[in-house]
């Protein structure tokens, strides 16, 4: 079977694109990186993207002058790569309403937070602050609710009692580097459905791994 075309957005760091390079590296992965976008031209993310021979493309939000002129821009980028499957990794861009609703289902995020907790930004700091025992990272599909989109997989990870936000932030950072690849897999693997029940929110189903197989737990 072909492989699965992905296409990630980024805005800085990029150790998640990171991840999903390493990951896409190994022959027998089923999706490939037909390209990284980022609305910033010193995300150090553009250089993994380099190194693993993975065309990049900079589109700076500055120079739109409206959000959706923007989209459509980084949109048509994606299309022409043959993008089939957004991923944003650290993407610092709020969208306007086209673009979810033209990629419906097929973009997906990563979130620092085991949401529907703790959305927006200072996550850490959020979960520390609010005391619970345990944080982790979301991959969710990206709906026009900020942070909301159905979950696709979570990762557990301990808060412990003298971490800070930058304590948290590293371990959960790992954990994320395990999650997102595995996300990435499954829907490579045409095995995430959404499954939809009148009256309710639409919720994603993963064929063939068991229920508790879309959680990570990392001590
Ligand atoms: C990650 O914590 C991710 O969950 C959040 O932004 C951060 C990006 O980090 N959405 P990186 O650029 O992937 O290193």
């Amino acid at each position: 079977m072909a492989k699965l075309k992905a296409g990630v957005l980024i805005s800085g760091r990029g150790s998640n694109l990171l991840a999903l390079l390493e990951a896409c590296a190994a022959a027998d992965f089923p999706a490939e990186i037909a390209l990284v976008v980022s609305n910033r031209a010193e995300a150090d993310g553009l250089a993994h993207a380099a190194r693993f021979g993975v065309p990049t493309q900079i589109v700076p939000h500055g120079d739109f002058a409206d959000r959706e002129s923007f989209d459509r821009v980084v949109s048509a980028a994606l299309e022409a790569a043959g993008v089939e499957l957004v991923c944003l990794a650290g993407f610092m861009r709020i969208f306007s309403p086209w673009f979810p609703a033209h990629w419906a289902n097929r973009i997906i995020n990563i979130h620092p937070s085991l949401l529907p907790s703790f959305k927006g930004l200072h996550v850490h700091q959020q979960a520390i602050d609010a005391g619970v025992r345990v944080s982790g990272a979301t991959v969710h599909l990206v709906t026009n609710d900020l942070d909301g989109g159905p979950i696709v997989a979570q990762a557990a990870v301990p808060v412990l009692p003298d971490d800070t936000a930058r304590t948290l932030a590293t371990r959960i950072l790992q954990a994320e580097h395990a999650l997102y690849p595995l996300a990435l897999r499954w829907f490579a693997e045409r095995r995430v459905r959404l499954q939809s029940t009148p009256g309710k929110p639409d919720r994603v189903v993963i064929d063939g791994i068991a229920p508790d197989g879309a959680v990570l737990w990392q001590a």
